[in-house]
């Protein structure tokens, strides 16, 4: 029989994501506004300014999700507007997220809301931030009052968005806010941030028994650059256990891992702490060890020859890997909990690969659900490009382009396609066929090419942009 649509389950949520700080503008009280004055720290000397305007003005965006299909969307509180000074809660910014969720139900729109996505008010960065313990009960105390405010307008909460990168990049590398350089320092916050979440999932059902709580998860993946080498395959893992299995362990068992777990094994409530698992999916490495003496023991880059997004500041962004999706997938149903993909997106500028990019990520959530993984719901990421943090409005993730100048939007080819995907809750033949032919044979694998014509199973990609001439990132 031959196969002409991949039909996704009845009521699955198709939306875009968005964070408060990329796309509201004039958010001048949290730690990030103060990082992006220091020079060097945004790319091209950045900055988030307006961003896309939302403070004033998310309606007209709204409409575009509505006119483009979406029946869901993730969205952000800023901290620092609703507590601009410490036990001050504003009024005024809880009338607003108010009116901007009303907005998103009146369209038909059902918000999911993430209470933490990498921005911290000013008077607590003062305090010294999540590397502090004190940390947890502030974040306790914020929750229960935005939630006690906006139960009745949200169903979906994520506590708080990527804590690992959150931890890595903002303290271990020292390229996101607030810029420091101090491996102990992550690893605190990183624990601080578990400890958050498992409040913060207390908090919100005492206040609303019924809502829906997760955690936001970045599963990246590290594959052994020679899967035959034992010193490949032991750095893979060395840093999957940090990255991936640091937060994985304990929301599955309660107990932190080594070594969050000095001095505190097990954490009460955090084995209880999901309704769902908010996963996000970019990319895969390749890890090599490095046997050089000048060399990083650690080495990570782009499988060679792969097909690769437009490269940021740091190098190249990563590899499109489709198939990682479906493994990100696979891994974090082990939980036994409903998954949404919170996030999952591509730099591509000139959107000749979002259309590809689409299709085949969505195939293989289509093959997890096909093979009985709880999968609710897609939130590609973004909407429209916006302030990209360290790479400030250089890397563009958007279905809808967004010009920071003169505020213009433009639907894109992609932004069309996913439309279209939801509207029909499937991708079907012709759209593989008008937007990216060269993976029909991938997507529906009967040998029928769009014309009819037997074809061998071809590589689905682009030969555009690929990584094999790219220098190793560090
Ligand atoms: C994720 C972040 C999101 C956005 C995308 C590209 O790690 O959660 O805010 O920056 O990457």
């Amino acid at each position: 029989m031959i196969r002409d649509r991949l039909d996704f389950p009845p009521g699955f949520l198709w939306g875009t994501a968005t964070s408060a700080h990329q796309v509201e503008g004039g958010n001048s009280n949290n730690d990030w506004w103060a990082f992006e004055q220091q020079p060097g720290a945004i790319w091209h000397g950045d900055r988030s300014g307006q961003a896309c305007g939302w403070w004033q003005d998310a309606e007209a965006d709204f409409d575009l999700m509505a006119a483009l299909g979406q029946n869901t969307h993730r969205l952000s509180v800023e901290w620092s507007r609703i507590e601009p000074r410490e036990g001050l809660f504003d009024p005024a910014a809880l009338a607003r997220y108010r009116e901007m969720l009303a907005g998103l139900r009146q369209r038909g729109i059902e918000p999911m809301v993430t209470l933490h996505h990498f921005t911290t008010p000013l008077w607590l960065a003062r305090q010294g931030g999540w590397a502090k313990a004190i940390a947890i009960e502030h974040f306790r105390r914020f929750v229960q009052h935005t939630v006690a405010s906006l139960s009745d307008l949200v169903r979906l909460w994520c506590t708080i968005n990527e804590p690992e990168i959150y931890a890595a990049e903002g303290y271990w590398e020292g390229v996101h806010a607030p810029g420091r350089k101090a491996p102990l320092q992550a690893f605190a916050v990183l624990r601080n941030m578990l400890l958050a979440h498992a409040a913060a999932y207390q908090a919100i059902h005492a206040v609303q028994p019924n809502a829906q709580v997760g955690l936001v998860k970045d599963v990246r993946l590290f594959d052994a650059a020679n899967p035959r080498s034992p010193a490949d395959r032991f750095i893979a893992a060395l840093i999957d256990y940090s990255f991936n299995r640091l937060v994985l362990r304990p929301l599955a068992s309660g107990r932190l891992a080594f070594p969050l777990s000095l001095g505190l094994k097990s954490v009460p409530g955090l084995a209880e702490s999901l309704d769902f698992f908010g996963l996000n999916y970019y990319t895969r490495d390749r890890v090599a060890f490095g046997w050089r003496p000048a060399a990083a023991v650690m080495q990570r880059f782009p499988t060679p020859g792969a097909e690769i997004g437009d490269s940021g500041r740091f190098g190249t962004y990563g590899e499109i890997y489709p198939e990682g999706l479906y493994r990100a997938l696979q891994r974090v149903a082990s939980l036994g909990k409903p998954i949404y993909v919170t996030e999952v997106g591509l730099p591509d500028a000139d959107d000749d690969q979002r259309p590809r990019f689409l299709l085949t990520h969505l195939a293989q959530v289509h093959r997890a659900i096909a093979e009985g993984l709880p999968v609710k719901g897609v939130y590609y990421w973004s909407l429209l490009d916006n302030f990209e943090w360290a790479e400030g409005w250089a890397l563009r993730f958007g279905l809808v382009s967004f010009d920071p100048v003169t505020q213009e939007r433009r639907v894109r080819r992609s932004g069309e396609l996913y439309a279209a995907i939801a509207r029909e809750n499937a991708i079907t033949r012709q759209m593989v066929e008008t937007y990216a032919p060269e993976c029909c044979a991938q997507i529906f694998p009967d040998g029928r090419s769009p014309d009819g014509q037997p074809v061998s199973q071809r590589r689905c990609r682009s030969v555009a942009k690929s990584s094999s001439d790219l220098r190793m990132s560090p």
